[in-house]
This record gives structure tokens, C-alpha cells and sequence, in this order.
């Protein structure tokens, strides 16, 4: 890929995706680690005397309908306050505009638009052409091949990867490609399905792998335990033995349980395999996470997905605790992605023991499955 620190920016229009899909409430920016991350890509531009238009996406809107609570005014005002400008918002569409040398603006959420889901090629051609440099910074969205993340790359005059992409893909080749061992994996989450392939790719390259949440539930049943009326992926059983064949996982040896509404029920501690049929496994043990933490003080990289247990209540936290304090104590080089595992961590205030927090959720897990993405490969072909 072309580096956006190799490109001339002075005098020159730039266009930058950034990822600034954060979770909105009522108007409110719940967590703004994604804005917060884009910054410095922006400001660096900013500073370097370019004119810069930010485009990025927030939710999942029905193309072509304009949705209010989906706007990206929010946003628009914290980078303003992080730049120290005011950062106006720009009309859907409106790439063409009037942008000063040392100034940016932010395009209204580019998912209102018809044909950038569908990566429609008028539409890349539109974006591109007002535009000296495009720079491909939304390492989060990276995974789609979309008008603005894709098709705008194929068609600018000079494509290039922004420091944050660079930052995220550097991070997670470090643990992947030849990480320090032994490599730990901690794979939790509660719906094992949208872990498998990462727990595939894993099972090829990590020494061992913890798993709680949704995760252990198939694993424990491969091993003949039974879950009781806890969430289970029962179609992927198989796929967990065939993992187990591979590489060394830690299966919980205990976990705790609930009998109907979690938040107003007391943990219940069962040894595996003594889950009653009408009890929920909502976090792992205390014996378990013991040795989690005891797999996690020795390795040399720890790669992070899904929480362990039912964290968002103190009660069914205590393993995603343990795990998210082994973690931020351990020498080794560690990353984690996902917003539930941010979520955690920052529950946990472990966010400064983490070599790397990565900003992608689906496009995190991609990579870690080894599935080239296609924001990324464009990039790579632009710089052929
Ligand atoms: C994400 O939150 O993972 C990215 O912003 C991509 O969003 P999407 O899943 O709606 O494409």
C-alpha cells in the first residue's frame, strides 16, 4: 500500500474515510474510541495545509432515506473540538465544495446515499473526482467493499492507507503472522457462529485458546457436558472437536449460573456437567478463570475476542475481570477488538495494559480469519 506519510498533502484536496460509526443514545455519542482514533489522521492533514473533506458512515440506514438519528452532526462536533475548528457538516452528496487550505469538513453519513452499499461505480467516480488524495484510514470498515471504502480507491489519482489502517493492520500481523510464543487466544462472545471461522484460522496458529460465553457452551458439549438452557450453537459441536484435535483449549471446569431473569437472580456456582436443565451459564468460574490467568502469565501474545461471561452485570463479571486484569498485567504483546470487548475492558479500566485496542469489530474478526479485505486489496492493487 501507498503511505499517506509519503504523499505530499500541502495545498491538495484530500478526501479521508475514517470510521466513525460510535453508538449513539438519544442524540448522545456513547463511545467516541473511534472518533478519538480518526484524530490524528485528520489533524495531521489539517496541519500539513491540506483541504480535507472526512467521509464516513453511522448505522445501517435505508439508502436513499435521509434518518435524523443517524446524522453525523455528533461527530461533526467532537472532531471540531478535537481539531480546535469548527468542522461544518457537509450536505449528502456534496463532494464537490469550496474547502480551505488548513480546514476540514465532515460529509453527512455516506449510507443515506443510493449505491454505497452497492459500491456503484458512477457514484466512486463522483467522490473521487474533486479530490489530489484519497486516504483509506477506516481500517473498521475495511471489510466492505462499498462506493467509499472500495470503489472511490479504484478511481482517485492517488490512493493511499492512512496511519490508523497502517497502525491496526501492523498490530494484528505482529500477533498473527509471527507472533512471540506462546500465543494465546481468548475467544468468548455469546454467539459462537459469528466466532467459528476465527476459532478455525486460530486453531492453525495459536498454542492454546481460552473460551467462555456462547463459545465454551459448544465446547463443553463436544465434550459430553451438558449446558442446561444456556445459549448453544448446537450445529456446531463438530466444529469445536475438530478445533480441539488441532490445538489445546481451555474449556471451563466451572461456571456460573442463573435460573431465570439474570439481573435479579444470584450466581450460582455449578462444577461442568452438574448445569441443571433449567439454569443459564452467564460466566465462567472462579476455578477457570484461575487458569485463564495462569495460561495468560506466561504467553508471549494474547489476542483478545469476546467477553466471558455476562459482564455488563458486576454479578456475571468476574471471569471477563480476572481475564481482562491477566491480560493488562501480562509482559506480552496484546491485542483485542470487538465492541463488547472494549466494552469489558474499559469496565475493567484495563485499557492502558493492552499493547493494541483495535477500532474493528466484523473487519478485526476477518483478519483474523485470514480473509483478505477488500478496502485493503484495492489499496495494494493502486499501488502496483
Ligand atoms: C463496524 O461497526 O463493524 C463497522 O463500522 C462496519 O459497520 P457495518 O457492519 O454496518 O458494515
Amino acid at each position: 500500500m501507498i503511505s499517506m506519510r509519503d504523499v505530499p498533502l500541502k495545498g491538495r484536496r484530500v478526501l479521508i474515510r475514517e470510521d466513525l460509526n460510535t453508538p449513539i443514545r438519544n442524540g448522545v455519542v456513547q463511545n467516541a474510541a473511534r472518533i478519538e482514533a480518526a484524530l490524528p489522521t485528520i489533524r495531521h492533514c489539517v496541519e500539513q495545509g491540506a483541504a480535507v473533506m472526512v467521509a464516513s458512515h453511522v448505522g445501517r440506514p435505508t439508502p436513499g432515506q435521509w434518518d435524523g438519528s443517524l446524522s453525523l452532526a455528533h461527530a461533526a462536533e467532537l472532531l471540531g473540538e478535537g481539531l480546535g475548528q469548527e468542522v461544518p457538516l457537509v450536505a449528502l452528496g456534496n463532494f464537490d465544495i469550496d474547502i480551505a487550505a488548513g480546514q476540514a469538513m465532515l460529509l453527512e453519513n455516506i449510507r443515506f446515499l443510493d449505491g454505497e452499499l452497492t459500491n456503484d461505480d458512477d457514484l466512486a467516480r463522483r467522490m473521487a473526482a474533486p479530490f489530489d488524495v484519497f486516504v483509506m484510514d477506516a481500517f473498521a470498515t475495511a471489510h466492505r467493499a462499498h462506493a467509499s471504502t472500495h470503489g472511490v480507491a479504484r478511481h482517485a489519482a492517488i490512493a493511499c492507507a492512512g496511519p490508523l489502517l497502517e497502525a491496526e493492520v501492523a498490530a494484528l500481523q505482529r500477533a498473527l503472522a509471527n507472533p512471540a510464543r506462546p500465543l494465546v487466544a481468548v475467544v468468548g462472545g455469546a454467539k459462537a457462529s459469528s466466532k467459528l471461522r476465527a476459532l478455525e484460522a486460530l486453531a492453525d496458529i495459536a498454542d492454546r485458546i481460552i473460551v467462555g460465553g456462547g463459545v465454551a457452551n459448544v465446547f463443553l458439549v463436544a465434550r459430553g457436558w451438558q449446558v442446561g438452557a444456556s445459549l448453544l450453537d448446537a450445529d456446531l459441536v463438530d466444529v469445536a472437536r475438530r478445533i480441539e484435535a488441532k490445538v489445546d483449549v481451555l474449556i471451563p471446569e466451572d461456571v456460573m449460573t442463573a435460573r431465570g431473569e439474570p439481573a435479579a437472580t444470584p450466581a450460582v456456582l455449578r462444577r461442568r456437567g452438574e448445569v441443571a436443565a433449567d439454569e443459564r451459564i452467564l460466566d465462567i468460574g472462579p476455578a477457570s478463570a484461575r487458569a485463564a490467568k495462569a495460561a495468560l502469565a506466561s504467553a508471549g501474545t494474547i489476542l483478545w475476542s469476546g467477553p466471558l461471561g455476562m459482564f455488563e452485570l458486576d454479578h456475571f463479571g468476574e471471569g471477563t475481570r480476572v481475564v481482562a486484569e491477566a491480560i493488562a498485567e501480562s509482559a506480552a504483546f496484546s491485542i483485542a477488538g470487538g465492541g463488547d470487548t472494549i466494552a469489558a475492558i474499559d469496565k475493567n479500566g484495563a485499557r492502558d495494559g493492552l499493547s493494541y485496542i483495535s477500532t474493528g469489530g466484523g473487519a478485526f474478526l476477518e483478519f483474523v480469519e485470514g480473509k483478505p479485505l477488500p478496502a485493503i486489496e484495492m489499496l495494494k492493487a493502486r499501488a502496483r
